[in-house]
């Protein structure tokens, strides 16, 4: 019986509370938000980014051509280009199948060339079946200099291919084929179904651009005597000014991240879909797996100096340096930063909290408006996070960001977290977490789960799903909230259950209780899995039970051995109706119906240790 207190005084829920967190991880964004559908556009692709990464990767040479970084380069951070031979082409792969071009719809082609007077560059759009768009022709003579043309698709295509053919020979940079119709029409803009897929979430604001993305190279200098080499340390002024001028990078999930979607991008559609903008940047301490924190005091000094000008470059008047940068850009206007994330998921908890007291005293003093949110490391439990909590409640921080990727059977279980969270403490933004899974059960759970966040309104104030975006075929990490490829996006069970929360934000918690505990007798689907025993084990007669004692499987390994599948690097076998491990990495699964997916239960696995064995 569930009894409901409409008079009652529960938590008043901001409109703040639910927004998205976007990081390019799964390419998210070259190849996914950013429309850009030229791969590798300025042929700086290198191993350095991946393994089997080439300045060529994405494209491929008709006759002869050679990608150079020399002294006849476009500018300094763009350093390779392509010096095509007379009569030859190039052709450009895009992303997934190819590059996707739709009946009727106009693309911006355009491209940086250094050519010989007489040179004449025919820019094509086809598919195996053929002509996608009429051929254009470009006169190119002289030095560095920007070409375009534009093309209207005649036929639909997800396998098309862009070529650029020269008469004679010429040095190509900043080959770049652009739908017209982005997302609100914006220049070097974003693709219009997946922003509009997140629009539609109504998200109250933008988490970017990490994550683990955040700690790429974070320990490196940076300084520009340097050079442009690839790892540099995530840092938004390599990301504003025009494209062609933005030097790419190796992103932290092992690929090139061409930053055209970079800072401004980022303050431009926060504001074009209502959302405040919540910048992340790097503490200097690594996170993510790392365990390194920075003693270089200048390194540090220049990363805080960074931060209180990209509060100016987000805040200030056009008059200030780089609120004059923003103008530049096309938005005298201010981007209204009220929140910025110092630090991502650092491990080491006393060297973080030194260095984002120095981040913090620095931003409060000159922009005391500003509310600096610091983190409690990688886990939702455990020493790591104790210390950080501690640190952060001691020094009376504002806002404390938590992650965590678990079980849905943790998110049902873990429903009242915050119930006992200090009132009087920091408030927690829950800046990632997921079920582990998209299917409808995760996003049950997640639904159940943020039931549990909006009860403690008063001390979560802020919560984001992550990761937000995949392209198929690019995965790092799964689950994802939404899906894409070149042609298509779907958003996921999960997407749905924030859908529903984000755009029926409440006003505030109506008090309830309920009587008796439901009898949950849930049927087991999928799989049941046993894990981490110890090494060199023989086990007989294991026994599943659910949480209430109901009996599910149990096998004394009499012998039938298919009903068992192999997870893991380790390996398991049966001999003389024992189960023996014979190496401590393995995990195994006990199938039931055939179902092949590995899940976690809440459930009692119990096994008798076989003697001799
Ligand atoms: O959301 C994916 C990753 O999970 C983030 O980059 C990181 O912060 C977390 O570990």
């Amino acid at each position: 019986e569930i009894t409901v207190d409409p008079a009652g005084t529960g938590a008043e829920i901001d409109d703040t509370m639910y927004g998205v967190f976007f990081e390019d991880i799964n390419r998210a964004a070259d190849g996914g938000l950013y429309a850009e559908l030229v791969q590798n556009r300025s042929f700086e692709y290198s191993t350095a980014d991946h393994s089997s990464y080439t300045p060529l990767t994405s494209w491929t040479v008709g006759g002869t051509a050679q990608v150079l970084d020399d002294d006849g380069r476009l500018n300094e951070r763009n350093r390779n280009y392509l010096s095509l031979d007379a009569g030859s082409s190039v052709t450009n792969a895009g992303y997934n199948t190819g590059v996707r071009l739709e009946k009727g719809k106009r693309y911006d082609f355009s491209v940086w060339a250094r050519a010989a007077a007489g040179t004449t560059l025919t820019v094509s759009l086809k598919d195996a079946a053929g002509e996608l768009a009429s051929a254009r022709q470009v006169a190119a003579k002289g030095g560095w200099k920007k070409y375009t043309a534009t093309f209207t698709a005649t036929r639909t295509s997800s396998r098309g291919r862009l070529t650029v053919a020269a008469t004679e020979a010429a040095a190509l940079d900043m080959v770049s084929l652009f739908p017209r119709d982005t997302y609100k029409n914006q220049p070097n803009g974003l693709r219009k179904d997946l922003a509009e897929k997140i629009e539609a979430l109504d998200p109250a604001f933008v988490r970017f651009p990490g994550g683990c993305l955040v700690n790429t190279g974070s320990m490196q200098d940076y300084s520009e005597a340097s050079g442009w080499q690839r790892k540099r340390s995530y840092q938004w002024k390599d990301t504003i000014g025009p494209v062609e001028e933005r030097a790419t990078n190796a992103n932290f999930w092992g690929y090139n991240q061409s930053y055209g979607l970079g800072y401004y991008e980022y303050f431009r559609f926060s504001e074009d879909i209502g959302a405040m903008p919540l910048p992340v940047v790097p503490a200097l301490v690594t996170g993510c797996g790392q365990n390194r924190a920075t003693d270089d005091e200048a390194l540090l000094k220049r990363h805080i100096q960074d931060t209180l000008d990209l509060i100016e470059f987000a805040n200030g008047p056009v008059t200030s340096t780089w609120g004059k940068k923003r103008a530049e850009m096309g938005h005298p206007k201010p981007f209204r930063l009220t929140h910025l994330a110092v630090g991502n998921e650092e491990n080491l908890p006393n060297e973080f909290f030194a260095r984002f007291q120095k981040f913090r005293a620095a931003i409060e003093a000159k922009y005391p408006d500003i509310t600096v949110i610091s983190n409690s490391g990688p886990d939702d439990t455990g020493a790591t996070f104790d210390t950080a909590w501690k640190l952060n409640r001691e020094a009376n921080v504002d806002m404390v960001d938590e992650h965590y990727y678990n079980s849905p059977q943790w998110f049902l279980q873990n429903n009242d977290r915050y119930d006992s969270y200090d009132r009087n403490g920091p408030k927690v933004f829950l800046g990632e977490y997921a079920s582990q899974g998209n299917a409808w059960e995760n996003a049950l759970a997640e639904a159940a789960y943020m039931t549990g966040l909006e009860r403690n309104a008063d001390v979560v104030k802020l919560a984001s799903y992550a990761p937000l975006l995949a392209n198929e075929d690019y995965v790092q990490w799964r689950p994802d909230m939404i899906w894409f490829n070149n042609h298509a996006s779907w958003g996921s069970a999960n997407y749905e259950v924030q859908k529903l929360f984000m755009t029926n934000v409440g006003d505030r918690v109506v008090p309830s209780s309920a009587t008796g505990t439901p009898t949950v007798n849930a049927p087991i689907t999928g799989a049941v899995g046993l894990s981490t025993w110890a090494t060199s084990a023989a086990y007989d007669d294991v026994k599943v039970t659910a949480a209430d004692g109901t009996a599910l499987l149990s096998d004394d390994f009499s012998g039938d051995a298919s009903k068992w599948t192999h997870h893991g690097t380790g390996s398991w076998s049966i001999q003389d109706g024992a189960y023996v491990q014979t190496d401590a990495a393995a995990e195994n699964t006990l199938v039931t119906a055939g179902d092949p997916a590995w899940q976690d239960y809440d459930l009692q696995v119990k096994a008798t240790k076989k003697s001799g064995k």
